[in-house]
Parts: structure tokens; sequence; C-alpha cells
């Protein structure tokens, strides 16, 4: 019979890494509720039309990678390839506002997009994010910059470059996109085909590409950076003078205009030093001011970011940071058929005690038995033979000193839990 494989582009996670991907998340929850984000859990999928007006129709998401079907009632629905525009629209449904703003919301969970897999790029991949709409504050943007970088610092990814740019408001864009423009048509003949449709349809996403012809095409180009108007400027330098002040270190890279239509004004990468250059975003964001105003709710400003959960790991490992594996801290021996009641009972008793426990099965020799908690990585075994199981007391062996006492069941646990070095 034909054996199914997962569907192209997505991965089993299996043990250690996601053991890995939950201390990621905890890491994350506890440093975005100490910056005073809380959660929200939106669906996986949406109606269509949230995608195309908020994200942008000439995206290369909504393009080209969208996982768009009709469901049993002809409503056309997409699985959300990004968590700002649900969030934003979740706002909206819910008048958060009428809480006070900001609204700082955080939230993880799976994208998707239909790409190109390739090691750090999958059909379906998981981001944390936080998002805080309703201040206009550069200060704030700079707060939620250092927030991103903050908890890459806590993940030990390894080197990270923070990239910053800004993408200005509608007036310096208006004003920049002609110069750009005419800029390019003079060198329309050294673009991708690619580049000459976007030079059509969002010349802006020029500035994207990593194609080396357009990369040596934009050289000596004028910036939207250079083009902002006086209050976009102004922000920016604000932007840029508080990631001074906290010593957070960070590169101007005036073509990082990123994917997504909403963007305004502040944009920011975090590039890891260690994968490919392909895939090194480990994650990114930006302000979007227009972004709930023009899915139907008030105007209200908003900034944030997504990390990808999976690109975190690859750093982690290219990093060799990785944690080690979780062992079991003890495994319980029954000897005989006999002892496997009272071996389960100081199992149970060591959970409850918040010991990682199990039962090492099965009818089998002392021998086997040990094998099989150094195999489990066990760092004691709890022996229960007749005479253990007659007084209601047990043995323990430290199995790497190879020690061993007889002692109740109290002493045992407190014995165990006295060795929390590798836990
Ligand atoms: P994004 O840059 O498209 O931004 O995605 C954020 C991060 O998700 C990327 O930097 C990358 O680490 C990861 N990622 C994206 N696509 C894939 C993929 N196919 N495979 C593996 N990892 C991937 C956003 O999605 C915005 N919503 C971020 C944001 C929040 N902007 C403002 N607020």
């Amino acid at each position: 019979m034909a054996t199914f494989q997962p569907p192209r582009g997505t991965n089993d996670l299996l043990p250690p890494a996601s053991e890995r991907f939950d201390a990621l998340r905890v890491l994350a929850t506890d440093l975005f509720e100490r910056a005073g984000f809380r959660r929200i859990i939106t669906p996986m999928f949406e109606d269509t039309a949230l995608f195309h007006r908020g994200i942008g129709e000439s995206s290369e998401v909504v393009r080209k990678e969208t996982y768009t079907f009709l469901d049993r009632s002809d409503n056309s629905l997409t699985l959300r390839p990004e968590g700002t525009a649900p969030v934003m629209r979740a706002i909206v449904s819910n008048h958060l506002w009428d809480e006070g703003t900001p609204i700082k919301l955080h939230y993880e969970g799976a994208m998707f997009r239909y790409e190109r897999p390739q090691k750090g790029r999958v059909r379906q991949h998981h981001q944390l994010g936080v998002e805080a709409v309703g201040v206009e504050d550069a200060i704030l943007d700079a707060d939620i910059v250092a927030l991103g970088w903050s908890l890459l610092q806590a993940a030990d990814v390894g080197g990270v470059t923070l990239l910053v740019n800004s993408m200005g408001c509608a007036t310096c864009r208006a004003a920049y996109l002609p110069v750009f423009v005419a800029a390019m048509q003079g060198r329309v003949a050294q673009l991708s085909k690619d580049s000459q449709r976007r030079l059509v349809e969002n010349p802006l996403r020029i500035w994207d590409s990593k194609d080396a012809g357009d990369i040596a095409a934009l050289e000596g180009v004028p910036t939207l950076a250079d083009a902002l108007c006086e209050a976009c400027a102004a922000h920016f330098t604000q932007v840029r003078d508080a990631l001074t002040a906290w010593e957070i270190p960070f590169t101007l890279r005036p073509g990082l205009v990123r994917g997504f239509d909403y963007y305004t004004r502040t944009t920011f990468e975090y590039a890891s030093e260690t994968l490919d250059a392909a895939q090194n975003a480990l994650g990114g964001g930006g302000r979007y001011d227009g972004l709930v105003e023009s899915i139907g709710g008030p105007a209200l400003p908003g900034i944030g970011f997504g990390l990808g959960i999976e690109r975190i790991l690859l750093a982690q490992e290219a990093a060799e940071t990785a944690r080690p594996a979780r062992a079991l801290d003890v495994v319980a021996i029954p000897v005989r058929a006999e002892d496997v009641s009272h071996a389960m009972r100081i199992v149970r008793a060591a959970r409850a005690a918040g010991l990682r426990s199990d039962l090492s099965y099965g009818e089998r020799a002392m021998k086997a038995h040990m094998r099989h908690a150094n195999r489990l990585g066990a760092r004691f075994a709890a022996i229960c033979g007749e005479q253990e199981t007659s007084t209601g007391a047990v043995t323990v062996r430290d199995l790497s000193s190879g020690e061993q006492t007889e002692c109740s069941i109290e002493d045992a646990i407190t014995r165990m839990r006295a060795h929390p070095e590798e836990r």
C-alpha cells in the first residue's frame, strides 16, 4: 500500500525540535506579557478579500502564494498567510479601541504560503508576533524593534543584524515614485523579467529583489529614505535616536521595503548572520498606519512584527545553542510482575512532585531494564523488588554514579528533586 508523507513544504516537528519550539513560545509569551501585550487567537482562515485589501493585490503573497478555497456555501476563504491583517480584522470586528489605546496584542500560530520549499522556507510556517495599535509615537516603534531584538538575544540565535528603514507616508511616496520610476526606466534592460513587471505594477518592490541584475541596477538610485517628508524624516530620526540611546545596534537599509502594501514609515528586519542569505530573515515588521482604515475600521495607526519560529530554530542549531533534549528524571523498574503496581505508585508520586517519570514496561532482566533507563536519559532508576513492595520503600540508583540507597518514597523524591541541574 502507498504510504503517506507530509504534504510538500510541511514538516512533522518531532522531539526534541518540538520541545525547542515550545520553549521558544514560553520564552516569547513571558517577554511579550512583561511588555504589556495580551494574547489574541484568531481563526486560521479569513475571507479572501481581507488579505487582498489588507496586504495588497500586487504583493507576491496574494498574487502567487495564498491557499484559497471555496467552502461548501461558496464563500471564498484563505488560510492566513500572515498574522497582521487578521489581528486588525479582529480589532475592527470587536471594537477593541473602546477600551482605550494602545491596543497591544501578541499571537502565535501557523501561517500558510504556497512557496517553493527549501531549507528555511516552508508552506506552513509558524510565527510569534506582536501588534500595537492606536499610537503614532516613534518611541513605540523603537520599543517594538527592541522587543524583537531582546527575544532573539534571549533565544540565543547567534549573530543578528538589525536592518531598519522608513517607507514614509503616502505624501513622500507620491513625490518619490516618479523620480524612482524615471531612474529605473533608464535601466530597464538590466532588470529581471519580474522587476520589469514590478516597474509597471508596484515599482517600489524592485528594492525587494534578490536578483543580482536588479541589485546592480539599483546601485546609485535615489532611495525613499532620502526623500522623506519633514514629518516622516523627524519620526525616523526619533526612532534611530531611541535605538542608539538604548545601545541596540542597527544598520540602515534604504532598500528594505518589505513585501506587503500596508507598510508605512518604520520597517525593520532581523537578519541572521548564520543562515543563507535567501532565508536569513528571522523576523520582520513595521508600521502600517493606514491598514485598519483600509479594512473598514477607524483611522488607527499601528506597528508590529512577526518572527519565524522555524528560522529561529535553524539559527539556534547553526549557532549550536539548541538546548539539550529533555530527558526523564526517573524510571521505575519493577523486578517481578507483582511489583508493577508499587512501581507505578512511585511513578505517580514522582510526577505529582514535578519529576519527569515513567515505568519500565515488560518483564525483562534487570540489565535490560537498566539499558532502557539509560537510553531514556534518566538520571535515576527507582527499583522495586519483593522487599520494597512489602515495606512500601524504594531503592534509588543514581545512574551516573551508580550509588544506590533504599528509603521511603518521600525521601526518594526529596533526593531526586535535589538534583535539578539538568532539568
Ligand atoms: P513576514 O516578513 O512576511 O512578515 O514574515 C515574518 C517572518 O516569518 C519572516 O521574517 C520569516 O522568519 C518567517 N517566514 C515567512 N515566510 C516563511 C516561510 N515560507 N517559511 C518559513 N518562515 C517564513 C509578516 O508576516 C508580517 N505580518 C509581520 C508584521 C507584523 N508586520 C507588522 N506586524
